[in-house]
């Protein structure tokens, strides 16, 4: 135990701090300028001075550690007095323009001068001149502000290790600026701003239009824009959202956002937000009223379901919307209609992959603290950049690295290249081959624990591929060896799954293989969700074949637990699946389609069968906030709020349910609903009696209904540490179910000729969402093709001419990009930009063993576009 005396107070400290901790502990706040908690300690600005008892100068909170016994004092006139001399000196060069600068009111040296002076500068002589750098079209630089605290650089440099800025210049010519020049070429996360003290970097969002004071309020919430889920604040002005920043107290995102996170909102602000429900009248969408468009819903269903029965009814539900939305949406089509036909996106990846997961380790067993990951001694990456999908999950990578950990990526590894201990980039569609291998490697000389005896049962039979088949991967079986003895000696291992190794055929079989290599090195999981919401739509019973708390629909026991609850009956058997369901709607079996939420006919492959297959229907209804590809052939369209508009709660990736808080209202009295609410009411004209005023009222009934969320109230949400076990019960020894799809063969990798169109996750965008936000437009403006630049010198293409890239689902033209990490044979289109979608082009089949997707015919020729 350390004690010491800080201003006359008495402080005992377990471990050795700094002098400025210790304070903080003691209720005593040091003036500090450099410091920012979580960054490298500077010791630049001399701010934090104290005097320590025996030692002849004041001294650096910030750096000194304390000693037992130390005595220190923190405003005595000495300090008083040289902390004005340093501000005085920081003056020399900082310009007087408090009046213009938008950092006013939040701006620590302004703050600082006003507690400690000087009133009035002694310098006569001219100021160091910097012009203002609007070069970049999000950050605005004014350089002669800087104080050169360096906490921007740390920041880019020390958390989100993107090493994108630095000091330049000699002495009071120094300043920050970008590697790339004027303007930015990183990961724009705008944690640099969040850091600077004073208005020398700041968002060109908003500037000049409002002053710190005219924030009228702060909204606590979550961000919408991807699985992690990072505690927010919204900054309310006029019903506007001025500004998203991190909260700092709470959450595991400890003060970072990312690019969408931080300047994604204005995509909910967007013009184009749907204001009043549509429908179609003599084929063309027409605007109409809320009872009308309800009355003809609630009458075509039952027209529907009296004709065909309710299994002729399906609906998807969807990762953006709320655990009560969602929860809302199933109860309708389940218990009100009479169909377990419910399903959502998520059934892209996500819902398959956790439920095999579980099928074979058991329920919970993706539910790791997405924190830990930093602590970790090595990671395996697979199937996707947790940087762009995942960013703040990514930077928990960078971090482990950071630590002494090794990072292991099968794959192009993105934001993780500068991370990786050494890359593994095997040929396309054989990466089930490698990671056989990577098993074999791993069980050699290996006992069984015994722990998991259908696991090590099915290892016992698994085909591990001589050096001959390795030869077809790109892999030798040096870098296997070498991967294998790395994950075999990590001591706390974790494996990141991402979408793209389970969008593969044989899905069961990678995640199999994923699953042995987490449970021979005893790695915990991670799976990557690009949507807020994913988890939470399993968790609410969106899926066909479970109810709300993962119970399975078809055993009588749990089915007739929550029938009870409710006082309503659900159908016994399984429902379809999202894409069974297209099947279906293609050879007439499925009638009517809810999609709450969803984009199929763009965010689905082959979107020209996902159009006719809709188009098949006699009843499409849409609810979404923007008139999507989906919504513009639908029957019906109705206006839904968005995150940022309504109460609820999400569920992140580690299943810690968080609440999402009402920041912005309606500006028209026709204005979206919130879906749970437009669900109710339909459900009511069915008769459903239960009535719902609040959405508390609907996280009430989940309570109740859920095993898992059973006794977990909004109160015990609030503080974002409703963290997974629940108060509710886990289901257990559903687990040993399983097979694996190829256990004793291996793929044939199949060479082609026409290069594969794979699809880019972008990290600043998210899906056709953010298309909407002018900020991430001008990061990511419009579709271009990345290609290597092997590939292009063949193809003769140069950076930003147009290539035509075509196969029998269609034809697109856009702009290539030369990208040196894009694989030879592969190039690279995001599906955001309308009219470009990726999936246009790509077919896909479903997994017969889990019900993925998984996407194949996707090779293309690529052209020049002669103009
Ligand atoms: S925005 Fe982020 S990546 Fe870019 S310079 Fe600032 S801290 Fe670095
Ligand atoms: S730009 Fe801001 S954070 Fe960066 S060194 Fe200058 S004052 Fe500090
Ligand atoms: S990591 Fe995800 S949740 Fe966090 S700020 Fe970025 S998009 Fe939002
Ligand atoms: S805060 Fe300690 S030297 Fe700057």
């Amino acid at each position: 135990m350390i004690k010491v005396t800080i201003d006359g107070r008495d402080v005992e400290l377990e471990n050795p701090v700094t002098v400025l901790e210790a304070a903080k502990q003691a209720g005593i706040i040091i003036p500090t300028l450099c410091y920012f908690e979580g960054l490298t300690p500077f010791g630049g600005c001399r701010l934090c001075l104290v005097e320590v008892e025996k030692l002849p100068k004041l001294q650096t909170s910030c750096t000194l550690m304390t000693a037992d016994g130390m005595v220190v004092r923190t405003e005595t006139e000495q300090i008083k007095a040289a902390r004005r001399s340093i501000l005085e000196f920081l003056l020399i060069n900082h310009p007087l323009d408090c009046p213009f600068c938008d950092k006013a009111g939040e701006c620590d040296l302004q703050d600082l001068v006003a507690r400690y002076g000087p009133e009035a500068g002694r310098f006569a002589e001219g100021k160091r001149r910097h012009p203002e750098s609007f070069d970049d079209p999000i950050i605005v630089r004014n350089m002669e502000r800087c104080v050169l605290c360096t906490r921007c650089v740390r920041m880019c440099n020390d958390l989100q290790a993107s090493y994108s800025i630095s000091v330049t210049g000699r002495g009071s010519h120094s300043f920050v600026e970008p590697f790339s020049g004027g303007k930015y070429n990183c990961e724009y996360c705008g944690n640099c701003l969040t850091v600077c003290p004073v208005g020398a970097i700041m968002s060109r969002l908003h500037r000049h239009t409002y002053r710190p004071w005219f924030v009228e309020k702060e909204i606590e919430t979550v961000c919408g824009f991807c699985g992690v889920g990072c505690s927010m604040v919204l900054q309310m002005r006029e019903n506007s959202i001025i500004r998203a920043i991190p909260r700092t107290e709470v959450g595991f995102n400890k003060g970072l956002l990312c690019v969408r996170g931080r300047f994604g909102y204005e995509s909910i602000e967007s013009e184009e937000q749907l204001t009043t429900p549509l429908m179609r009248v003599d084929g063309d969408l027409k605007q109409v009223s809320w009872e009308e468009a309800i009355t003809f819903i609630a009458r075509r269903l039952k027209e529907i379901k009296e004709t065909f029965g309710g299994k002729a009814i399906g609906a998807v539900a969807s990762g953006r919307c709320t655990n009560e939305d969602n929860y809302m949406l199933q109860k309708f089509i389940r218990f009100v209609i009479g169909s377990n036909n419910i399903d959502s996106s998520a059934r892209n990846y996500y819902a398959p992959a956790e439920t095999y997961l579980e099928s074979i380790f058991g329920q919970g067993i993706t539910a790791n603290l997405i924190s830990g990951i930093a602590n970790s001694d090595g990671v395996l990456v697979v199937g996707g950049d947790p940087t762009a999908i995942n960013p703040i999950l990514g930077l928990q990578i960078r971090a482990s690295w950071r630590g002494g950990g090794k990072v292991i990526a099968l794959g192009v590894p993105g934001g993780l290249k500068r991370f990786v201990a050494y890359e593994l980039m095997p040929t396309p569609y054989s990466e089930e081959i490698v990671l056989s291998a990577i098993v074999g490697r791993l069980l050699k000389g290996k006992t069984f624990s015994g722990e998991n005896a259908v696991v090590e049962a099915k290892l016992r039979s698994l085909r591990m591929p001589s050096d001959e088949e390795l030869s077809v991967t790109g892999i030798s079986p040096e870098d296997i060896a070498r991967a294998s003895d790395d994950l075999a000696g990590m001591a706390t291992p974790v494996v990141v799954i991402g979408p793209d190794i389970i969008q593969r055929e044989r899905a069961s079989k990678n995640l199999f293989l994923l699953g042995a290599i987490a449970y021979l090195i005893n790695a915990r999981i991670f799976l990557l969700s690009e949507r807020p919401n994913y988890q939470g739509v399993m968790d609410m019973g969106c899926l066909p074949d479970f109810l709300p708390g993962g119970r399975p629909v078809e055993l009588e026991m749990f089915r007739h637990k929550i029938e009870g609850a409710l006082d309503l009956k659900a159908p016994s058997d399984k429902g379809l699946t999202f894409f069974e369901m297209i099947n279906e709607a293609e050879s007439g079996g499925l009638k009517a389609l809810y999609v709450m939420g969803e984009n199929p006919l763009f965010n689905i492959p082959d979107s020209a069968r996902v159009k006719k297959a809709l188009g098949n229907l006699d009843l499409l209804v849409v609810q979404d906030i923007h008139l999507t590809e989906t919504a513009e052939i639908a029957d019906v369209v109705l206006p839904a709020t968005a995150w940022p508009e309504k109460e609820g709660t999400f569920t992140n990736l580690e299943r810690r349910v968080q609440r999402v808080r009402k920041a912005r209202r309606g500006k028209l009295a026709s204005y979206g609903r919130d879906d749970w609410k437009i669900i109710a009411d339909i459900a009511e004209r069915f008769g459903m009696t239960k009535k719902y005023r609040r959405v508390e009222d609907v996280w009430e009934e989940i309570m109740h209904v859920s095993a898992l969320h059973t006794g977990l109230g909004y109160e015990d949400i609030a503080d974002g540490k409703a963290v997974w076990p629940y108060s509710g019960e886990p289901l257990r020894g559903m687990e040993g179910d399983f097979s694996v799809e190829g256990l004793e063969d291996l793929p044939r990798v199949q060479d082609s000729e026409k290069p594969y169109l794979m699809i880019e996750k972008p990290l600043y965008h998210s899906g056709t969402f953010s298309r909407r936000s002018s900020a991430l437009l001008s990061i990511y403006p419009e579709p271009c093709l990345m290609i290597n630049p092997l590939l292009s010198e063949r193809l003769g293409l140069a950076e930003g001419e147009r290539a035509r890239i075509s196969n029998k689902r269609g034809v697109l033209e856009l702009k290539v990009k030369l990208n040196k990490d894009v694989p030879d044979g592969q190039v690279l289109l995001s599906n955001t930009f309308e009219g470009f979608g990726a999936m246009s082009l790509i077919g896909f089949s479903i997994d017969s063993a889990i019900g993925s997707l998984y996407i194949r015919d996707n090779s293309v020729r690529v052209e020049k576009v002669l103009v």
